[in-house]
């Protein structure tokens, strides 16, 4: 298959490319800076600059998956008026242009979205049955409208999947950005602790990634989240013993918003999420399903690999 994917430097997106290379599917990116990107990835890639430019159109050429992970990291510092214009635009606007620039030849759209689409409170569970309401909080929005986009591309005949992806436990994001509060051993849990955390180890998310792909019986919104979610405090505990460090003292807030920027919001609202498509409908084989086991995958390695991940 030829396969583009934007956002594919990416914390996701780089461990995306290795997984489909091993399976000799045939890669092309899209990048803010495609030089950097082909040096890091060993892949073909274009400049795309979204808010000024339309989509290459050498990028689209026999083209038959497209895979959309680009926007601005939540994480990133705090949420001025103008960053969260981009994170808003750098999904929403770019998965416009890359819906109205597909060529003839695509099959499939696998677009990102994440839990925060559902309302982020309470212990209630949801699936991807929920009915998005109409007064929404400005991460309902996002993944509301960037579906919303995605979903266009169905009126050319072509597959669409959205996936509701949970926070990805790996070498980079949340985990990455909470690792120095744990080290100090401030890291236990985060307001009252009962909040639910749904998570997913990056082989997992990576995989789900890979059968959106290629397996045309996934489409429509799909939650990628493990059948085993935790409450922070649980979380907290977890990661502290995969860290040798001790997790009983409360985070406070300032060190989570000095690790997770506006972003620590997500850490604090209670995301009770179940995977049912992936499930149900896919027989979506997880690896991780226990977080002890998926924690000591990540972190009981060589010392080498720890560095790594402090670096
Ligand atoms: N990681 C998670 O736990 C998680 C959870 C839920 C949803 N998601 C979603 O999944 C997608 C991939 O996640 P990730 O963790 O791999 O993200 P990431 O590490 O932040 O990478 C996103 C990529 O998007 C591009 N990008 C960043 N800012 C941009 C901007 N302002 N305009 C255009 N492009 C920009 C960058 O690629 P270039 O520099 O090459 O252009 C970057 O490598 C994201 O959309 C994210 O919202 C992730």
């Amino acid at each position: 298959m030829n396969i583009l994917i934007t956002g594919a430097s990416g914390f996701i997106g780089r461990q995306l490319v290795r997984r489909l290379q091993q399976e000799h599917q045939n890669i092309t990116v899209l990048s803010r800076n495609g030089a950097r990107a082909s040096q890091l990835l060993g892949v073909p890639a274009f400049d795309w600059d979204y808010a000024t430019q339309d989509v290459p159109a050498e990028a689209l050429q026999d083209c038959q998956v497209i895979i959309n992970l680009m926007g601005e990291n939540l994480g990133d510092g705090r949420w001025t008026k103008a960053r969260k214009h981009e994170i808003y635009a750098s999904r929403i606007l770019s998965t416009r242009k890359l819906v109205a620039a597909a060529p003839e030849s695509l099959q499939a759209f696998v677009c990102g979205s994440a839990i925060g689409i559902y309302p982020g409170s309470g212990d209630d569970l949801y699936d991807e049955s929920y009915a998005v309401p109409e007064q929404l909080s400005f991460m309902q929005t996002i993944c509301h409208d960037w579906e919303v986009e995605a979903a266009r591309i169905e009126g050319k005949g072509v597959r669409r999947v959205s996936i509701r992806t949970g926070v990805v436990l790996g070498h980079g994001g949340m985990l990455q950005k909470l690792l120095p509060v744990f080290k100090l051993g401030l890291g236990g849990p985060v307001g009252n602790g009962r909040q639910w955390l749904p998570w997913i180890h990056i082989d997992d998310i990576v995989s789900v990634y890979t059968a959106a792909a290629l397996d045309t019986r996934y489409h429509g919104p799909v939650n990628a989240v493990t059948p085993n979610p935790v409450r922070y405090r649980e979380f907290a505990t977890a990661f502290g013993k995969a860290l040798q460090r001790p997790a009983f003292f409360p985070t406070p807030a300032f060190v989570l918003k000095l690790a997770l920027g506006e972003a620590a919001v997500l850490a604090l609202n209670s995301y009770h999420i179940v995977p049912k498509r992936l499930q149900e409908e896919y027989g979506f084989q997880f690896k991780f399903i226990d977080l002890p086991a998926a924690l000591a995958d990540l972190f009981d390695k060589s010392d080498a690999v720890k560095q790594d991940i402090a670096s």
